[in-house]
């Protein structure tokens, strides 16, 4: 499937077959080209939590408005961030450098980073962002649907997978089989409301 049919036939899938299981080698594929996804400083902070345990679905289940995603898709991937991970030996992610170039680059990291709380966790934010979309495009081209949530209890989520003291939980991707059709598109706003040339007025 090429990009933009991927794009233009994505969908947030409400209601996947309980019963379908994806390989562990689509799984694995999955997750390589979620892994591909771009991050600033190369710092590849998100950590990929899937949910395979189905009463540990339940019960995230039940802090996520009981929303049926959560128990039927094949594959339930909640997206966290190391907030910590631009000072934990920054070197290995740029590794395959010359030790000068990386000495350059950890030295940016830790200027960029060091005492700025918030763009650490805006950082977590995006990179989480762009990793779910790469995830549910990969999905689409693999043959599966997908659904993106949040309406959850975050705090809850983390408690029950564990959460290490420096992570947050971003959101979910929801991946399966789609048994039902997505209602037709909401509402799209206009291109003329949304692109901004230079500046806002
Ligand atoms: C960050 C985020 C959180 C979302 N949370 C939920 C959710 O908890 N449950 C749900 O059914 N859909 C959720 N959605 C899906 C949106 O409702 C959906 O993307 C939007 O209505 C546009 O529809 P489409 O994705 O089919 O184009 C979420 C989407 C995003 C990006």
């Amino acid at each position: 499937m090429d990009t933009v049919t991927a794009i233009e036939t994505r969908r947030s899938v409400k209601h996947f077959d309980p019963q379908h299981r994806m390989s562990e080698q689509e799984t694995d594929e999955l997750m390589r080209l979620a892994m591909l996804s771009p991050t600033a400083f190369n710092i590849q902070h998100w950590r990929f939590v899937l949910v395979r345990d189905a009463a540990l679905r339940e019960r995230i289940r039940a802090v996520t408005w009981m929303q049926p995603q959560i128990t039927d898709a094949s594959l339930l991937i909640v997206l966290c961030a190391d907030l910590d991970a631009w000072r934990k030996q920054p070197e290995r992610y740029w590794r395959d450098v010359s030790p000068e170039v990386q000495e350059g680059v950890v030295q940016a990291i830790d200027t960029y980073y060091a005492g700025r709380g918030q763009v650490q966790r805006d950082e977590a934010m995006r990179s989480c962002g762009i990793a779910a979309q790469t995830l549910m495009l990969a999905a689409k081209a693999m043959g599966y649907d997908s659904c993106p949530m949040d309406l959850s209890d975050l705090d809850e989520v983390g408690k029950l997978i564990n959460l290490p003291h420096d992570h947050v939980v971003a959101m979910f991707v929801a991946i399966g089989k789609g048994i039902r059709e997505p209602w037709p598109r909401a509402g799209q706003l206009l291109a003329s409301e949304v692109v901004v040339t230079d500046r806002f007025a």
